[in-house]
């Protein structure tokens, strides 16, 4: 499938897209968001992909949604066609793995997409914000939901309340992002942890990540009970039998993705 606004190839079992509106520094206009909600679709029933990347340019990962865009409609047009609503859905549906590659500017929609992934790697040159409320709304994709859950009220309400930007450091340690590296080291890095997930049991990472998601939708005793039962249900695989035996008998698995 080509796509204007997106690119996507697939490299070892890895699907890695990136955002491609320079000219806009990857504003989510309604073509990007759409061709970027059928690029995951794409890439969760291809039988080649194991883990998906997504990334942007060096100097932006996203600016956020598409400000000349949004700035032509009204109330009644963003409620009736539930702006945001469909798209953003079909992504928090993909089951792969999602690992956020971000370089530069990660702001507004473009920090809340970045948080949609299942963790996020960032390069040194990394800038995180919500500064929606320069503009005279809110944030609509998570920057006030998800964000508070990852860091905390403090930090979220300071950056959804004055749009000031986190940067690498401080978004590792608030616990944001998994890992920062050198920006040249950016996609290497992400594709290799990518490379270590897709070698891993596909039944296994999918069970992995619906159960830390269980940790964001459900109250704690709920979460445990959802993730022993998880437990206990990869007993019934043969990839469990296949990694216990592996280790064991002092040798690598090979996973069959049953
Ligand atoms: C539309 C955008 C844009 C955006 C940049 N551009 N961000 N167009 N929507 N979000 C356009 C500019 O208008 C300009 O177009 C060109 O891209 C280059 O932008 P510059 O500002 O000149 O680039 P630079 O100096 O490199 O600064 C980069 C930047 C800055 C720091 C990322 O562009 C910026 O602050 N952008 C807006 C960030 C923002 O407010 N995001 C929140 C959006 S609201 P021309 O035609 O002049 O060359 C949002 C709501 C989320 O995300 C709701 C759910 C999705």
């Amino acid at each position: 499938m080509a796509y204007e606004t997106i690119i996507a190839e697939i490299e070892d079992e890895v699907a890695l897209i990136r955002l491609n509106r320079p000219e806009a520094r990857n504003a989510l206009n309604d073509q990007l968001l759409s061709e970027l909600s059928e690029a995951f679709r794409d890439a969760d029933r291809n039988d080649k992909v194991r883990c998906i990347v997504l990334t942007g340019s060096e100097k932006v990962f996203a600016a956020g949604a598409d400000i000349k865009e949004m700035s032509q409609k009204g109330f009644v047009d963003v409620y009736d066609e539930d702006l945001f609503g469909e798209k953003i859905e079909t992504i928090q549906r993909i089951r792969k793995p999602i690992i956020a590659a971000v370089s530069g500017y990660a702001l507004g929609g473009g920090c809340e997409l970045a948080m949609m992934s299942d963790f996020i790697i960032c390069a040194e040159n990394a800038k995180f914000g919500q500064p929606e409320i320069n503009l005279g709304v809110v944030a609509g994709i998570g920057g006030t939901q998800r964000l508070t859950r990852f860091v905390g009220k403090a930090k979220a309400m300071d950056m959804n309340l004055t749009g000031r930007f986190m940067d690498a450091a401080e978004a590792e340690r608030s616990g944001l992002v998994s890992r920062v590296v050198p920006t040249p080291k950016l996609i290497p890095e992400a594709m290799a942890a990518a490379r270590k997930i897709a070698e891993k049991s596909a039944v296994t990472v999918k069970a992995v990540k619906e159960s830390v998601n269980r940790a964001y939708e459900t109250t704690l005793r709920e979460g445990l009970l959802f993730e022993r039962r998880t437990f206990h249900s990869m007993f019934a695989t043969e990839d469990q039998t296949e990694g216990m035996a592996a280790f064991m008998e002092k040798r690598e698995p090979q996973f069959r993705d049953k």
